[in-house]
């Protein structure tokens, strides 16, 4: 039987409306409204075409958005200034600065100040170091995303054999902290596979849950998997471009390969990326109650 399709579309849709109405309700009784800014650096078109999106869902949600765009000539101490600027701007809740950064500047110093309680990213070394400890804070986007997708899923975690492949500071790691700990869509045995991994199959051939974010397009294959396996593909793979000019995406998983195999999977595109934007909006609407004394 083919597996299940776990549509983050669907998804995000039913968090987004839970969203438009606190931000509504917010305005209504407070006179608040939540805002956020988005700060790229470059010309990278996967960049361009995230922010949009993010900017995007901003406006349908009700949340003020700015959209920043510097030419990828700019200097770390000018990036610096503007992030200054809006850690001290009211009406701007969370900042967030798409990764990756031009080489010449160093991506740590801008993450690092940010102001924590504009981290909606939850980048910053405080929300960092809350997040390992199971403490309050901003949760990265797409491990968050991806807890709820499972969640919202009913997908169990507890006792299941976790294997991540990637091992990054956005997604990997992270998303495994999350899920080794004692809390619901956690208490899982996890293991992180990375370019640097023995045998990568005899991992991924164990898991019960398989998250997939490695930059490579359609890398896990069929034999690859267990039987009956829920598979999370974080991996956005440009491979093509129609005729339209609109890219072509693909996962880090061959979905046709696998999708016979597995129990559950998420489609590329529609999986993951909606969650992602999602919890980046729940994060602008926590950012501007926590600001404001709210909740
Ligand atoms: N680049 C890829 N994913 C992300 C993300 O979640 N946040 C930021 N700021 N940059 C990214």
């Amino acid at each position: 039987m083919p597996a299940k399709i776990i549509s983050g579309i669907e998804t995000a849709k039913a968090i987004r409306e839970e969203i438009a109405a606190e931000v509504v309700s917010l305005k209504q009784l407070h006179g608040l409204n939540p805002g956020l800014v988005t700060i790229l650096v470059g010309q990278d078109p996967a960049s361009e075409s995230y922010v949009a999106a993010k900017n995007k869902t901003a406006h349908a949600l009700g949340i003020h958005s700015e959209q920043v765009t510097l030419p990828s000539e700019t200097s770390e101490a000018e990036l610096l200034q503007i992030v200054s600027e809006y850690n001290s701007n009211p009406a701007i809740h969370g900042i967030l600065v798409q990764l990756p950064l031009p080489r010449h500047i160093n991506e740590a110093n801008v993450l690092f100040a940010i102001d924590p309680a504009k981290d909606v990213d939850g980048f910053h070394p405080v929300n960092v170091g809350k997040m390992m400890l199971g403490e309050q804070c901003f949760l990265p986007c797409t491990p968050n995303g991806i807890l709820e997708l499972l969640q919202r899923s009913g997908i169990e975690t507890a006792g299941a054999e976790v294997v991540v492949v990637g091992r990054s500071n956005i997604v990997g790691k992270p998303i495994a902290n999350l899920m080794l700990q004692k809390r619901p869509g956690g208490n899982a045995t996890v293991t992180v596979c990375h370019t640097r991994t023995k045998d990568v199959d005899y991992h991924t051939r164990r898991a019960d849950i398989l998250i997939v974010a490695a930059g490579v397009a359609k890398m896990i294959k069929a034999d690859q998997i267990k039987e009956g396996a829920v598979i999370i593909d974080v991996g956005v793979n440009r491979i093509g471009q129609a005729a339209s000019g609109k890219a072509i995406l693909a996962g880090d998983v061959d979905f046709a390969d696998v999708v016979t195999k597995a129990s559950a999977i998420t489609p590329v595109p529609g999986g993951v990326g909606p969650m992602t934007i999602t919890m980046l909006m729940k994060n602008t609407l926590q950012a501007a109650k926590q600001a404001a004394g709210i909740g």
